[in-house]
Parts: structure tokens; sequence; C-alpha cells
């Protein structure tokens, strides 16, 4: 009825119904609901219930003006993993998002506007100059009423145009032409991520202030093919967009404050090509560098060589030794609060090679001497100067967790031991969940099991309460 009705205006009409429309954000189907029933209220009838059809039109249904309902227009790149997209329109929507979808030419290849409209619940959008889409909607329209716009897979390409600035087509010109802040899910071979040029484009994208979520690393789906580019799974990047969503209206209790993190395992050499190391995969780490920079601290992430893309707005050191990661500490300080994540090797090589050993058959096989590494957690909870004042252990322990974690915090002399069973059963080293006791000097607190995620928002809860003084 609607459309019918703008198309049989004339253009003066039309011009100033479009121009009304675009102030008061509204499609211009809306903007003649609107004024229906502004005519109405005058009336002193429900003049509406003439007018409306009885279901609601899809297109309405897809991104409703002027509710609570947070808008995601998701951009779906050209890339086998457009695939996941369609989940992730799903996922978006258990989370109350209205979603509005636009395919590039390439994405059609992968997945189908169909589909995608199926998912939605209204029109796909897919091409820039189509006389019926710039009518009634538009590309500036799309990017401007949006409260976010995510583009998965972001692929090599898409970047390349958006750090450009290119706009020949619907997806970067929404892109260029949204003011809303935007999350790149990027998806490609890992050479192509590696490539210099998309690691340009993405410094480029960063400093424009873009988001990121992923890639990770594992199998692609290129056979055989393994390494960083995998587009994150659907589920993180609804995370990502929870937490954006959040971050413009959440309070950051941690502004102002410094947050030293360390995480991942060290490497320690045998000789030049060889070292010893552990399991540890830096996720719960990483999980709270990136928790404390969204509640607004400054934080400096000092890690070990971990495969996980560097969390965002977080100062970066990658180290290799334990030795190296203690001058790293001690560089990076002040801190106000430091948070010893990082599994770092009790023992180096002290008859470390400075040449390849080499196997020397008939001789005896060389024999490794190990020399005990600094303790870089008591060592800075023992500091007389610039102790941070509130130092955080981890306790990865296989038996006795309490019990080991309560001496350990005496041992330290830190202020807070977080404690977790890692015997090989529990799958918590190298997996996603965690289960953590948090012991202080008050008393043990027993954490529910939840992702790394989970129980790095947790902690920084506590710790955002413990410095503004709520608790301790
Ligand atoms: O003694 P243990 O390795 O169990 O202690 C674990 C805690 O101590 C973790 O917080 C870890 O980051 C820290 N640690 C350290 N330097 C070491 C060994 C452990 O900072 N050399």
């Amino acid at each position: 009825m609607a459309s019918l009705t703008v198309r049989q205006l004339d253009e003066r009409l039309k011009t100033l119904l479009r121009l009304r429309a675009a102030r008061n954000g509204r499609s211009m189907e809306d903007e003649i609901r609107s004024i229906l029933r502004e005519a109405a209220d005058a009336a002193g009838e429900d003049i509406l219930e003439r007018f409306e059809p009885a279901a609601t039109p899809a297109r309405a249904a897809a991104v409703p003006a002027n509710t609570a309902m947070p808008r995601v227009l998701l951009i779906i790149g050209g890339g086998i993993a457009a695939y996941k997209s369609l989940d992730l329109i799903r996922r978006l929507k258990e989370r109350g998002c209205a979603v509005r979808c636009v395919l590039t030419q390439a994405a059609t290849q992968f997945v189908t506007p169909l589909a995608a409209s199926a998912l939605t619940g209204g029109r796909v959008y897919t091409e820039l100059f189509n006389p019926e889409h710039e009518f009634d909607v538009g590309h500036i329209r799309l990017a401007r009423e949006t409260d976010l716009v995510v583009v998965a897979p972001a692929t090599a390409d898409l970047m390349a145009k958006m750090a450009q600035g290119h706009a020949n087509d619907l997806a970067t010109a929404v892109l260029l032409a949204t003011n809303a802040k935007i999350l790149l899910a990027p998806a490609m071979n890992p050479a192509m991520w590696a490539n210099k040029a998309t690691q340009r484009n993405l410094k480029q994208l960063k400093a424009d202030g873009v988001a990121l979520v992923g890639p990770n690393a594992g199998e692609m789906a290129e056979r055989g093919e393994r390494g960083v580019g995998r587009m994150a799974e659907p589920l993180e990047i609804a995370g990502a967009v929870e937490r954006l969503m959040k971050i413009a209206a959440a309070p950051q209790p941690l502004k102002g404050k410094r947050i030293l993190v360390t995480a991942g395992p060290t490497h320690e050499p045998i000789d030049p090509v060889r070292y010893i190391a552990n399991r540890s995969s830096g996720k719960q780490g990483y999980a709270i560098a990136a928790a404390a920079a969204e509640a607004g601290a400054d934080v400096v992430l000092i890690s070990g060589p971990v495969n996980l893309p560097k969390p965002e707005n977080v100062d970066f050191i990658d180290v290799e030794s334990a030795r190296d990661m203690l001058a790293a500490v001690e560089k990076a300080l002040p801190a106000d609060v430091a948070i010893f994540a990082a599994a770092v090797a009790d023992w180096r090589v002290a008859n470390a090679g400075e040449q390849k050993i080499k196997k020397q058959p008939g001789k005896a096989t060389p024999q490794l001497a190990l020399a005990e590494n600094p303790d870089i957690l008591s060592t800075i909870a023992h500091r007389r100067s610039d102790r941070p004042p509130l130092v955080i252990g981890f306790a990865a322990e296989t038996e006795n967790v309490i019990a080991n974690a309560k001496a350990k915090l005496a041992r330290k002399g830190c202020d807070w031991i977080l404690a977790n069973d890692v015997s090989p059963s529990t799958g918590i080293m190298g997996g996603d969940s965690n289960t953590i006791h948090l012991v202080t000097a008050a008393g043990v607190d027993d954490w529910p099991p939840q992702s790394k995620e989970q129980a790095a928002a947790m902690l920084i809860s506590r710790i955002a309460a413990t410095l503004t003084g709520d608790r301790n």
C-alpha cells in the first residue's frame, strides 16, 4: 500500500516526503505512516485501522524505526565463510538486534539473497544503482539507519577498498557513508592475511577506528592449508557486537587505570632452532587484556609466543623467554594492577647452544642442564618501589587446588590468586572454558564454570569494584 502511495505522489511531494523522512531517520513508508498517525490523532479517531494492511510489511519488520532495538547492518563479503554469516544473522536476532543485510556481488556466489532475506525477514540489498532500492532506502539511508556495521566475512579485497576509501559498489559506498562504528570479521587465506598489503590496510583501518574480531588460526577451506585467516565463529562475532553496542553506553570503570597483563607460554631456547615450551594458549590472558581495555583501562599486554589475534586497544609487547618477559614487565611499570596470566617456564636451558646442536653418531646424546628462571610474579610482588597496588597471579594446579593456591599466595607475596584445576581431563589448558577459585586474604570465592571471556569479565568487574572501594 505504502509504496504505491509513494509512487503516485507528484515530484514536489515526493521530495518533501524524502526530506522529512531523512530528517526523522525513517523510511519513506514509515514517514507516511507517521503522518497518517499524526493526522489520526488530530482527527481524534484511529484512522490507521482503516489504512494499515493486516500483515506488517517485511521491510518495516526488518529495521523498526524509533525503537530501542540495536540496528545492525551486516555486509556479507564474497568468501567461503559467507555461509557462517547466515548463522550470524540468527545469532544477532537472538540478541534482539534488528538486522539488515547487504551482499556484495561476490557474496552472491556463496549465499543467496533469498536465504539472507528469509533470515533477516526483510529485503536484502545487493546493488548500488537499483532504482527501486535507491528510491525507498538508498545507500545513504542504509549507512545512516544503523547503530553498527558488521562486515563478515571481510575479504582482503573489501579491506583494501575500505582502507583506500573506494565506493564503487553498494557495500563500499555504505561503508564510506556511514557514521556508525564498523566491526570487521576478516576471512582469507593465511598468505593473503600475512601479505604486507593486507597488513598495511589493516593498520590503516585500525587507525581509522574500525574494530576487529578474528581472524582465528586453524584449518582453512583449502585442503591442507592452516594458519591465521579463518573467520571468527558467529558466536564470537555476536559477542563482539554485544560488547561494542555496550561500549557506547556502558560506563568505563577502569578509565585512567593502567593494567599490565602477561599471557601465553614462554619459549626457552635449547639452540637457535629448538626450544622448551608448554601448552599455554594465551587465551585467558588475552581475554583479560581485552576485557580490561573494554572497561576503559590503559592496558599493556606482554605476551609470549601464541597464535591469537592481538586484542584491540592494548599496547602489545611480544617476548620469547621468561627473562625477556621480566624485563618487559619491569619496563612497563608503574601500573595500578598487574595480572600474571602467563605460563612462564620454570626453567631455561643453562647450556643453550649458540649454534644448532648436531647429532654426532657414536657420541653420547647431549645433556641439557637447566637453570631456574626468575619468578616474575614474585619479583614484582616483592618490589619496594613501583609495586602495583593490586598484584594478581594464577595457580594452575593438578591436585589440592585450593590448598596449593593459598600457599602460593603467601609465598609469592601477591594479593589475589586465581586458581584452577588444569588436569588433562578438565580440558582447561588450551581450551575455551575455565573454572576459577579466587583466593584472597579474605577467603575463597568459587566461580562457576564459564568461558574464558566470561571469567575475564568477572575478574575485571571484581577489580573495578575493588579499585573504586565497592568491595575488597
Ligand atoms: O609457581 P607457579 O608457576 O604455579 O605460579 C603461577 C603464577 O606465577 C602465574 O601467575 C604465573 O604467571 C606466575 N609465574 C611467573 N614467573 C614464573 C613462574 C610463574 O610470573 N617464573
